[in-house]
């Protein structure tokens, strides 16, 4: 996304908020939503337009895990690798990943569609292990499932498994 839609985004808060500290949190997000991540020429527009300085909003969007600073793949995937998760197979489901990606933990591929992060605890013990798949939580994990998402994500289909119950059919009512 160009950086005249970030400033057109970031100039839509300005006028709801003004150009008050109200507005940082706003725009940053507008910015985000629009281009994906927090770039340099948006922190040094957005740290004009607020007569502050760019030090001072870097260290807002530091402070903030949800704003990044860096352009992200298409499909954000976060394996929680905290000790529940671990104990319960995220390993496996990073060793999937390498193997149907060629990524590893901090790397983006090389069409710039997945990026893969090792996350802390996302809350989700009793369901682990646990994957986000860009805002997606998915549960209990396992590497087949695993495999299946990211087929899924890569646009292939996948082959439903045919019930071994024969299908009802509805009886027609007499009129
Ligand atoms: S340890 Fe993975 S969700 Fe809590």
């Amino acid at each position: 996304m160009s950086l005249k839609k970030c400033k057109e985004a970031i100039n839509r808060e300005l006028k709801d908020y003004g150009k008050a500290q109200q507005a940082v949190l706003p725009c940053l997000h507008a910015a985000q939503e629009k281009c994906g991540y927090i770039s340099e020429e948006v922190l040094s527009y957005l740290a004009k337009e607020l007569g502050i300085s760019r030090v001072e909003l870097y260290s807002v969007v530091s402070f903030y895990s949800m704003f990044k600073l860096e352009k992200k793949a298409k499909n954000v995937l976060q394996v929680c690798v905290s000790l529940p998760c671990y104990i319960k197979g995220s390993k496996s489901i990073l060793e999937v990943i390498r193997e149907k990606l060629g990524i590893g933990p901090g790397e983006v591929s090389s069409d710039g569609k997945f990026s893969i992060e090792t996350v802390s605890c996302l809350g989700a013990c009793d369901k682990a292990p646990v994957m986000m798949v860009n805002d997606k939580m998915h549960e209990d994990v396992t590497p087949e499932k695993a495999k299946e998402i990211i087929s899924k994500l890569k646009g292939k289909r996948t082959v439903k498994r045919k019930s071994a119950k024969p299908k009802k059919t509805k009886k027609r009512k007499k009129l």
